[in-house]
Parts: structure tokens; sequence; C-alpha cells
């Protein structure tokens, strides 16, 4: 079953949306050549606890921290420590979710620390264009295969891979509700999104050889690493359907964007 929101629970998962959205934009300008992912963490930690939230992720299926940091070819669910320095030229995803007046938020996006590789640009604009083109296909009438084939025709179309084996998903009490938002599809396929769903949309791209990339989880049991791949891009945003989607929070954010389109 596919919850429809009232109107006060789309207030708070909005609210609650635009709160994250300023935390991981705190953390992307935190995230610099020398900082430990742990650092991030600590930081994600003491600012949602700052706005009276929990970190979703912590305790989440045995997850032992409260964002996931993930780097160049890692895909999702990197693990931050205080062993892992970020590089110049790093490619990193966070990833963050919060629980906070009963209702999640869950956002996630990709920074390039300094350095200015093309290559790596490239794919990451590829990813947030992803995101926009898929967000642009969820809107009330539409159906789950639109979004996930918008997103994976964009993605192939310059070569690159969309990850099956993780998906975008509705949001509200529980972080994880139906439907599933796989990042390939068939148009026409799947559930009509009617108004009041909220669903993360949320790519997952890395280069590589095939369409479809299934990742392996590395032995740390969460790590999720592009096999093939030196880079992967991932970026995600809470949209409310209704006639045209209303995005309540995202993880790309226009500097971002700009940057990203030079
Ligand atoms: N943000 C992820 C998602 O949307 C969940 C992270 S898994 C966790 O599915 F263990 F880190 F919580
Ligand atoms: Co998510």
């Amino acid at each position: 079953m596919i919850r429809i929101k009232s109107r006060e629970e789309i207030a708070l998962l909005r609210e609650n949306a635009e709160l994250l959205q300023a935390i991981l934009f705190r953390l992307t300008e935190e995230a610099r050549a020398g900082v430990a992912t742990l650092e991030l963490d600590r930081k994600a930690e003491r600012w949602i606890a700052e706005i009276g939230g929990r970190p979703t992720f912590k305790g989440y299926r045995g997850y032992p921290a409260s964002i996931c940091t993930s780097i160049n070819a890692e895909v999702v669910h990197g693990i931050p420590s205080a062993r892992r320095i970020l590089e110049s030229g790093d490619v990193l995803s966070i990833d963050i979710g919060m629980m906070r007046k009963g209702f999640c938020a869950d956002l996630a996006t990709t920074v390039l620390i300094e350095g200015a590789n093309s290559y790596r640009r490239k794919i990451m604009q590829r990813a947030a264009e992803a995101l926009q083109i898929g967000v642009e296909q969820t809107r009330a009438g539409k159906r789950v295969g639109d979004v996930s084939s918008a997103i994976q025709k964009y993605i192939n179309s310059y070569g690159l891979s969309v990850v099956t084996n993780f998906v975008g998903h509705g949001i509200g009490r529980e972080m994880h509700e139906e439907p599933q938002v796989p990042n390939y599809g068939t148009a026409g396929q799947g559930p009509i999104l009617k108004e009041g769903m909220v669903l993360c949309v949320e790519p997952m791209v890395a280069d590589g050889q095939s369409d479809l990339l299934e990742v392996e989880v590395l032995e740390d049991d969460w790590t999720a690493l592009a096999p093939g791949a030196t880079v992967a891009a991932h970026y995600e945003a809470m949209v409310l359907i209704a006639a045209s989607p209303i995005v309540l929070g995202t993880g790309l954010f226009e500097p971002q964007a700009a940057l990203l389109a030079r």
C-alpha cells in the first residue's frame, strides 16, 4: 500500500526535508582534503541532534554511523571512518537520514574534493541531471516506471551504468515505504503516482561497461562497490506528488549544479 500523506504530514515532511537539506549542505562545505569521513559523521550527528532529530541510519539493520560516506567507486553505504581521509580528486557521496517529530527525511549528494577532474565531474553532472529528469516524471498520473525509465535512458545514453540492487522509495513515518523506485525500468509500468505520495528519487550511477550494474557489498557488510568502475555518483531528493513535482528537499544544490554544468 502506497500511503497518501495528509496536509499535516506533508508539512512535517517538508520541514524535516528542509532542515536536513541545510545540514547536508553544511556537510558539503566541511568535506575537504585532509578531513576524515568520521569527522563529517560526528558533525552530522551533532547537527541533527541540535534540531531535535535522530539519525535514522544509526542502528538501522545494525548500521554503525549517522551518515554514509562513499568514495570514488563506492556507490552507497560507505561507513565513515577515522582512517578514511579525503584526498584531492576524490568523489564523495554523502547520504543522510533523519527522524524528527515522527517523520523521516532522507537525502544524498555527491561532491568532488578539490581538483578539477573533468571526467569525474562529467559523471557527477550526468547523475545530477538524471535526478532532475527523474523528478520531472514524478508527478500525478505518471507511473513509477516512467521515473525509472527516464533515469535509465538518460544515464545509459552516455554509456554510464545505473545500479540495480539499490533503489529509491516512498518515505514517511518509515524511511523506506512503498513503492520501490528503481533507476531502471519500463515507461508505463508500475504503480500510478497520486497526489499526496512522497517519494525519494535517487539515481545511483557509475562508469562501467554495462547499462545495468549490480554492486558488490564489501566485507564490512555495508560498503557497496561498483565492480569495474572508477567513479560513482548518487543524488537523492524527496518529492511530493502533485500535478507538477514538488521537491521537499534535495541533495542537488544550486551552486553545485552550476559548477557541474560549467
Ligand atoms: N539512504 C539509504 C536509502 O535511501 C539508506 C541508508 S542504509 C543505512 O535507502 F543503513 F545507512 F541506513
Ligand atoms: Co533513500
